[in-house]
């Protein structure tokens, strides 16, 4: 009895629980805009490319690792070579880190779909009117202990009736959100100023069709590298989550085909919110009204929801729905391996680990929600930009911690331990492990020379 709630129901609960931790703000407003920055359809190709080879080597790896040791982070990482406990600290890191402001984001995504909700949507496409609100010293706070508290009652619900419950019904009514939205961004038309006509079919165009004129060998490196970033970001992979997540997959599970259907997921989902975006940014702003990020998401955003009349309400509304079930899902996956390591760790209760933990994390929130007002300051980060406190959980965890742990878990599983370990795993029962030759190369040759490459440019050490 006390088993059963310590795994996933069956392989369509891991899956939409893992595509629920997958697709989040990453694939909303990052991947929109690297489409349009990196030569549209060119980006969709090296993106598509990397899923199929990269992402899917360390999704599986992280996956088998989780359900071959039945333990998160730090356990497995131990139980693979003792002298190789550090990893699983440095990759327990990871989700501590991050814990600290993605509730913070998520309150950010649920003012907005409030603001919208409650008719004020005009208000929101005002100049100033994000900044505004984040350097507010209360309303942020409020919206970010808001939802780390919902995050918290999910996870104290357990892997099948909290996590699994929750992902279950939220990613498919996501997936119908995006693909509705994205048809409707085809649809638009909007004259501007000079008597300049735009479509979303050409916006549309523009994103699919691939842009070579002028490209160059470190043009192509750079889009690469963005692409590569922001792939195993998005899948989650190296930071223990789909470890954790793997641990409660059971045995007669096929990894297999739960691999490629997460890898479907995210990237389909990713697909579809440029689909959605990028056409719409296009017609109201033309090609320099992409910006990535926050910006994109609650300043440029807002701009063309109101550019499109009545129905830019409405389309607000579905597009920040669609972002709080995209973002409460990661955040539930991010606690959730905290949580677990920890039960491990101190050998205590879920219950009691989440009470604690919740306690701990609606501080931090509360503290990284002032990070735009009582505590604001401007800090100088290694790869040139200036951040507040927010951007400096982000630096570390995103762009120093993540491709260094891939870099080393691939050092591990290729050199150490050798692939064999994860192979095992991904043929119990007499599956077939179809891509068994890619993965090898990928995990011994390829992938840590990508990650090292990857480590270095994204600290600044290789400009
Ligand atoms: N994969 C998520 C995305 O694409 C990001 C994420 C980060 C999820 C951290 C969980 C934890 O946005």
């Amino acid at each position: 009895m006390k088993k059963k709630s310590n795994h996933f129901s069956g392989q369509i609960g891991f899956v939409l629980a893992a595509a629920g931790s997958a697709v989040g703000v990453g694939n909303l407003w990052r991947f929109p805009y690297l489409a349009a920055k990196d030569g549209g359809g060119l980006f969709l190709i090296v993106y598509l490319a990397l899923v199929l080879t990269f992402g899917f080597t360390l999704l599986v790896s992280d996956i088998a690792i989780g359900r071959r040791t039945k333990k998160s982070a730090i356990g497995a990482y131990t139980e693979m070579h003792p002298k190789w406990k550090f990893l699983g600290i440095l990759t327990f890191l990871v989700p501590v880190l991050i814990m600290t402001y993605y509730a913070v984001i998520g309150g950010w995504i649920t003012r907005y779909a409030v603001v919208y909700l409650t008719g004020s949507a005009e208000a929101a496409a005002g100049d100033n009117y994000f900044s505004a609100f984040i350097s507010s010293p209360v309303s942020p706070v409020v919206y970010a202990l808001l939802f780390m508290g919902v995050t918290a009652v999910i996870v104290y619900k357990g892997v099948q009736g909290g996590i699994e419950a929750v992902s279950k019904w939220m990613m498919p009514v996501l997936l119908v959100l995006v693909v509705v939205v994205a048809l409707y961004s085809l649809t638009i038309r909007h004259t501007d100023e000079s008597g300049q006509l735009r479509t979303g079919l050409q916006g549309f165009l523009y994103y699919l069709t691939p842009h070579v004129e002028g490209l160059t060998v470190s043009r192509f490196l750079q889009i690469l590298l963005d692409a590569m970033s922001q792939l195993f970001f998005s899948l989650s992979v190296s930071m223990g989550i789909m470890i954790t997540y793997g641990s409660y997959v059971r045995p007669e599970v096929n990894l297999n085909k739960a691999v490629n259907q997460i890898e479907l997921f995210d990237t389909g989902v990713a697909l579809f919110a440029g689909a959605m975006i990028v056409p719409a940014v296009f017609v109201f702003s033309g090609t320099e009204g992409m910006s990535a990020g926050p910006s994109l998401m609650f300043v440029s955003l807002p701009k063309v929801f109101a550019a499109m009349g009545k129905a830019g309400v409405f389309v607000g509304i579905l597009f920040f729905v669609t972002a709080i079930f995209a973002t409460l899902t990661s955040c539930i996956s991010v606690l959730e391996s905290i949580v677990a390591n920890c039960m491990e760790i101190f050998h205590t209760g879920r219950k009691k680990t989440v009470h604690v933990l919740a306690a701990i994390y609606l501080g931090a929130s509360a503290v990284i929600a002032l990070g735009y007002s009582a505590f604001y300051f401007e800090a100088e980060l290694p790869n040139g930009s200036t951040g507040q406190l927010l951007d400096i959980m982000d630096y570390v965890s995103n762009s120093v911690l993540m491709p260094l742990i891939a870099l080393l878990s691939t050092i591990l599983i290729g050199w150490v331990k050798t692939p064999e370990f994860v192979i095992e795993e991904m043929e119990r029962g007499g599956r077939a492990f179809h891509r068994k030759k890619v993965y090898v190369i990928m995990i011994r040759y390829i992938a840590p020379v990508m990650m090292l490459i990857l480590f270095l440019q994204s600290t600044g050490i290789l400009q």
